[in-house]
């Protein structure tokens, strides 16, 4: 009100009473948006197609190329897929589709470079500046629509940018074209090789606060260690720089090929764009005379325990490498599982009953910003424009807030991943399958769909109709139906019992 002093009596009458009103508007929808009460709108949202969502093409998931390395379907592409459907994902690209199953995991990760990268090959020029998805397909899943990771995937790029002009200077990273756009997935352990690689010791510091994992943040157990390790699981963006990286991976391999986990080789490559990055840095400083002693150590050791990229004179490092360090797009499961949480926002603040009155105490989940303004609900995000206006109408109540239903929460970094990869503990598929927020609704969800008629022709088809299939450079389809999913639907739903070797329990790092 401060503001208001200033001004005239007379004006004051007359603006008094409607800035009260956008105050009390502002502040009433604050409440709705932060503490997921119950909106008033909520009935009337249910009785028409409110819920769809116009997205403005930077965020439309079905502009995205979305590419699935999978030689064939099983219960947990399954998992995946029936995610991708319910939230409104494109139909899928299934990389290698009916190759021939290596019994070797790891060869079949290498079969994945060559395998993304005769996609990308095939797409027209006109196409490189669209957005491309890499998501390994048999231990994941999506927990949010698509919109919400593409908007999370620009903001991870600016806050890469931040870091960069941060730790190498505005002029270093103009001069010399720095930027992350191809972001990966983030590790909590560098795998696989010894610390002696570049790709462990010469990639930038965690963007995690130094005590994001506690007082030993980065000592002792690896879970306390900030993840800042490349986890080639899930790669984003354009695909021309996709399509670039993923040369330069296949060029490693081919040059000396001593592991089959592909994650070693994109390894190899941010090692090299890391150090060089960091050589920038140092020779810009010493270009202004500043003292660089202890950057030349780190970087060039007499006596070196570490190895030292000696990529050919001229030849290019700069990748556009970047990492989700905070699990704003995906989420791993390795070493991190102690600081996730499952949270029902609506009633968070009842999670400790005996100190409501102490405001700092409050566990601070609150839904975030982006999520409430991107994606209106759970069901919103499959709504199409000329719904009926009952297509929901027996849905749960739960399904029409994301304040309702439970969401893996990130507490280390406090954010709500849209994608859950399940890396080190392959169980956690099972257990947290039945606790996610479409369980057990899948069926009734999957049952709308159908009845609405998924898209199945064209080339922007939805997942809920199937999925594209690529060997030997051949592109073709396989119907949801045609025994890519259905075979496994009464198994998702747990009517059936999983047989124990789909159970996939021991660890495995892909
Ligand atoms: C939170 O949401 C659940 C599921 O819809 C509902 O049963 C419960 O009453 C809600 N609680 C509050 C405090 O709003």
């Amino acid at each position: 009100m401060v503001v208001a002093m200033a001004f005239p009596r007379r004006l004051l009458r007359i603006l008094g009473p409607i800035a009260v009103v956008l105050l009390a508007t502002v502040i009433v929808s604050q409440l709705i948006a932060n503490k997921g009460l119950a909106s008033p709108w909520s009935a009337s949202s249910r009785q028409s197609n409110a819920n769809y969502e116009r997205v403005p093409p930077k965020y439309d998931p079905k502009r995205m190329h979305l590419l699935i390395p999978a030689t064939s379907t099983n219960h947990h592409l399954c998992q995946l897929l029936t995610t991708a459907a319910l939230m409104g994902y494109p139909a899928p690209v299934l990389i290698n589709y009916g190759a021939p199953e290596d019994k070797d995991d790891y060869k079949q990760h290498l079969t994945k470079v060559a395998g993304v990268l005769d996609y990308l090959h095939s797409l027209p020029e006109s196409e490189d500046d669209e957005l491309v998805f890499m998501i390994d397909g048999f231990d994941a899943w999506f927990q949010l629509p698509g919109n919400v990771m593409l908007k999370r995937y620009y903001d991870t790029v600016e806050a890469g940018h931040r870091q960069n002009v941060a730790s190498y200077g505005q002029d270093v990273v103009d001069e010399n074209g720095i930027r992350d756009t191809v972001i990966f997935g983030s590790d909590k352990v560098c795998w696989p090789g010894g610390w002696e690689r570049p790709a462990c010791w010469a990639v930038p510091e965690s963007r995690l606060s130094s005590k994001s994992f506690g007082p030993y943040t980065d000592q002792g157990a690896l879970e306390h260690t900030r993840p800042r390790w490349l986890n080639s699981g899930t790669i984003m963006g354009p695909v021309r720089e996709v399509r670039d990286v993923f040369e330069a991976a296949q060029r490693k391999i081919e040059e000396n090929h001593v592991t089959d986990s592909d994650q070693y080789y994109f390894g190899i490559v941010q090692g090299e764009q890391s150090y060089k990055r960091r050589i920038l840095k140092m020779e810009a400083d010493q270009a202004k005379g500043y003292d660089i002693s202890e950057m030349e150590l780190f970087l060039r050791p007499k006596r070196p325990e570490k190895d030292i990229p000696k990529p050919p004179k001229g030849a290019r490092t700069e990748y556009y490498i970047g990492i989700d360090y905070e699990s704003n797009l995906w989420q791993t499961i390795a070493y991190y599982d102690e600081y996730l949480t499952w949270v029902r926002h609506n009633i968070s603040e009842q999670y400790m009953p005996g100190v409501m009155g102490w405001d700092y105490q409050y566990p601070n989940y609150i839904l975030p910003d982006d999520l409430v303004s991107f994606s209106r609900s759970p069901l919103s995000a499959s709504a199409r424009p000329n719904d009926a206006r009952n297509v929901n109408d027996d849905m749960p109540e739960e399904l029409f807030s994301w304040s309702t239903v439970p969401l893996v929460v990130n507490t280390a970094s406090m954010t709500i991943p849209p994608v859950v990869h399940f890396t080190g503990k392959k169980a956690y598929r099972e257990i947290w399958w039945g606790r996610s927020w479409f369980y057990p609704h899948q069926k009734s969800m999957l049952e709308a769909l159908r009845r609405r008629g998924p898209v199945k022709t064209g080339p922007h088809r939805d997942a809920a109709a199937g999925a594209w299939t690529l060997l030997d450079k051949e592109l073709g389809w396989v119907d949801w139906e045609d025994g890519l999913c259905q075979p496994f639907e009464r198994k998702l739903q747990g009517l059936e019992e999983l047989d124990p070797s789909e159970l996939g329990f021991g660890n495995n790092w892909g």
